[in-house]
């Protein structure tokens, strides 16, 4: 990876980089659409993600070339910033800066970055949430901004929300920038209070298959469960997230047939994602196993946001032994995640063929591996 990275800076570049950063992807193991109404998410940080290889250069400029976006060359930052969808990824670099410059931090060195991702695109692994955390902690090691890790999470999430346009919550950014490997991390996304757990990669594996479909609308869905959502929070007078099943059924009668259901996923989510934490604490993944799958059901019949490709997935998952199996993100497509024990890990083959040959896409797999937060790195990768 560092070699093609290195060619990669000097074919566009013309110098060689002195500086490396990674920045990992997400998996959310349960606690899904919980985390913006200050509710329970359990994360856990993961290998594959971006790299950044750094050169700096005698002018201010900042110039950014990404592996992924090819056509769109090597491409200067340029004021004043504003939103462009022809810009693709630069809109959340460009968005970054603005914030930045906006509370009077002092961008003064200048850059070349080249990017290069092990993170598959819409996902649902977070590969923008990586993106911004990446930048940001490059920005702020490089300029010395002294920005503390919560103040990356911030700003990473209003870029997200007022640049971007996409009102999610707190989770991507804060275990993109907070994990810790092989560690999931409980976050209680009102008063942003964590705890990590061991996950063991030892003896269970989480395998990701990314179901390829085209998300298309995922943005305005998503937007549009978040306005459900805050239009539910206003008949309790705790957050939503902190709701328990017995207030739920008390106000219950207040919502129409739709919001109920919406709301009862977020309630007995949250009651699931600290069970699931409590689980991990005293290894009881079976237990965990049959969490997700609630999970996974409440997201698909509650909350309405899976798709026909995931609850095939974890169907399959389940029957070929899987402890547990849910989507994971926003969900409408992107990815699933199956907890299996080491003893019933199985070849795949078959399956790919078999979504192939219904769906008629092809289907991605990956093992997770646990990975810290995003940082400078040195040495080999
Ligand atoms: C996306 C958002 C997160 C979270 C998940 C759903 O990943 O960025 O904030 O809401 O969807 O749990």
């Amino acid at each position: 990876m560092k070699t093609e990275l290195i060619k990669i800076h000097e074919r566009n570049f013309n110098t060689s980089p002195s500086l490396f950063f990674f920045s990992p992807g997400r998996v959310n193991l349960i606690g899904e659409h919980t985390d913006y109404s200050g509710g329970y998410v359990l994360p856990i940080s993961i290998s594959l993600g971006i790299y950044a290889a750094v050169s700096l250069r005698e002018d201010k400029g900042i110039y950014v070339y990404s592996d992924d976006f090819r056509s769109l060359g090597v491409i200067q930052t340029k004021e004043p910033y504003r939103y462009n969808q022809s810009q693709g990824y630069m809109n959340y670099i460009e968005g970054i800066l603005s914030v930045l410059k906006r509370d009077g931090y002092c961008i003064g060195k200048g850059l070349n970055i080249s990017l290069l991702s092990t993170l598959p695109k819409s996902a649902g692994l977070s590969s923008s949430a990586a993106l911004e955390v990446l930048i940001l902690t490059l920005l702020n090691d490089l300029n010395d901004l002294k920005l503390s890790k919560k103040q990356i999470v911030t700003y990473a999430k209003e870029v997200e929300n007022t640049y971007i346009g996409v009102s999610s919550g707190v989770m991507d950014q804060f275990i993109i920038t907070f994990g810790q490997e092989n560690q999931a991390l409980l976050l209680d996304t009102e008063t942003l209070d964590y705890n990590l757990i061991p996950f063991d990669f030892e003896n269970y594996q989480l395998v990701l298959m990314n179901t390829n479909k085209a998300r298309d609308l995922v943005d305005s869905a998503y937007n549009e469960r978040f306005n459900s959502i805050e239009k539910a929070k206003q008949y309790f007078d705790k957050p939503l997230g902190k709701v328990s099943l017995p207030l739920y059924k008390a106000n219950v009668h207040q919502f129409n047939d739709l919001l109920q259901k919406r709301v009862l996923h977020v309630v007995t989510e949250n009651a699931r994602t600290k069970a699931a934490y409590e689980a991990l604490k005293v290894h009881d993944y079976d237990l965990l196993g049959r969490l997700m799958v609630e999970s996974h059901r409440s997201l698909r019949d509650d909350f309405e946001v899976s798709c026909k490709e995931l609850d095939y997935l974890v169907d399959k998952n389940l029957s070929y032994g899987a402890a547990g199996a849910r989507m994971t993100g926003a969900g409408f497509g992107g990815t699933m995640v199956a907890l299996y024990s080491n003893e019933t890990l199985l070849n795949f083959d078959a399956l790919k063929k078999a979504y192939k040959a219904k769906f008629d896409l092809e289907l991605d797999i990956y093992i997770a591996q646990g990975a810290a937060g995003a940082k400078s790195i040195e040495g080999e990768f």
